[in-house]
């Protein structure tokens, strides 16, 4: 008989609106480029915004990963031994992760824990998978390293921790800083648990940039709605039209980078934040990266934060790998 799925959320560590008015205080403070984090882009407005650019033609990231899951799924699963217990860092729709949880559920009992700081993306996530026989969901609202803390606490005895992190959002990390997040998850973990990460991979410049500069301009939305999003929650007086979305590969560092430019001289002014600052006219905010990588230097950053690569898969169509490493 199928099990009843269990749903629960705990509740977050702290209240956000302070850190997040601070982060957009300092970001907007540098003395050169001026800079918003990428991780507040998700807000109900903008989750919802990210899945429509994931039904972008130009944007193959997202169906070249699920593609990849629907048919590897299986054998991703099957080399990772039993008993295991699943951790996700940013649990997105989670549409991709049904079909891992599926093949574990072929298996064993699975208990999945999604870790996501948007309440948003983990309120979708167990609308999406809060069905699947056999798997019970705890949803974690937190930066990713506290909740893994929190999930790896629950391990059971003789239960090994697979990590998924999917979608290549480590690609919003620059890579010294992804190396050093890769790290840091490694130092959670134990020798023997896995982490299966999504790394988008190079591919022409002008493939790259229609995906991120897309001419229906949702991606430009969703840029632009986190200057929205600051309006809204810090009390901030950004005028929208004044803002151009570009986008720019930046060969030497291998990624898309995209800006907010400033059409015109201007003050802004982010009331709950008690802060004010200028933008000249052509000065822009960098409001996002987006690395790619080649297979080999993959491997090489698992390597170099303490794991070994067990197994990479390849999308024929987008050129994306699934890459599946463990803890050594
Ligand atoms: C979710 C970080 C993987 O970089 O492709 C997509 C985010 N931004 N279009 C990416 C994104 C604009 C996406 N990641």
């Amino acid at each position: 008989m199928a099990s009843a799925p269990r749903m629960a959320t705990a509740s977050p560590a702290v209240r956000s609106l302070s850190e997040f008015s601070s982060e957009v205080v300092g970001g907007l403070s540098h003395p050169g480029q001026k800079e918003l984090p990428s991780k507040y882009l998700y807000d109900a407005v903008g989750s919802a915004l990210f899945d429509v650019i994931c039904l972008l033609p130009e944007y193959g990231l997202s169906r070249a990963g699920m593609r990849m899951l629907e048919r590897y799924s299986g054998e991703i699963i099957g080399r990772v031994p039993g008993p295991v217990m699943v951790a996700e860092l940013g649990s997105g729709s989670g549409q991709q992760t049904r079909w891992l949880l599926e093949a574990l559920a072929r298996r064993q009992r699975v208990n999945y824990y999604p870790i996501d700081i948007s309440g948003s993306a983990l309120f979708r996530c167990q609308q999406e998978l809060g069905q699947i026989d056999m798997v019970s969901i705890v949803g974690f609202e937190r930066a990713y390293l506290d909740g893994l803390q929190e999930v790896a606490a629950r391990r059971r005895e003789g239960e090994r921790l697979l990590v998924l992190f999917l979608g290549s959002t480590i690609g919003n990390f620059d890579r010294p800083a992804g190396d050093q997040f890769l790290r840091e998850v490694r130092s959670i973990l134990r020798e023997g648990d896995a982490l299966l990460l999504t790394t988008d991979l190079e591919k022409p410049v002008p493939t790259l940039i229609l995906a991120y500069d897309d001419p229906a301009g949702v991606t430009a939305a969703f840029n632009k709605n986190l200057l929205a999003r600051i309006n809204r929650e810090l009390g901030g007086d950004f005028d929208l039209a004044n803002f151009e979305h570009v986008v720019r590969w930046d060969e030497t560092e291998r990624r898309i980078e995209m800006h907010l430019r400033s059409k015109v001289w201007q003050r802004v002014t982010i009331r709950k934040a008690g802060f004010r600052f200028y933008l000249r006219e052509g000065e822009t905010i960098w409001t996002e990266s987006s690395h790619k990588y080649n297979p080999r230097e993959v491997v090489q950053m698992g390597e170099c934060s303490g794991y070994r690569c067990a197994g990479q898969w390849f999308d024929s169509e987008w050129p994306l790998a699934q890459n599946l490493f463990f803890a050594v």
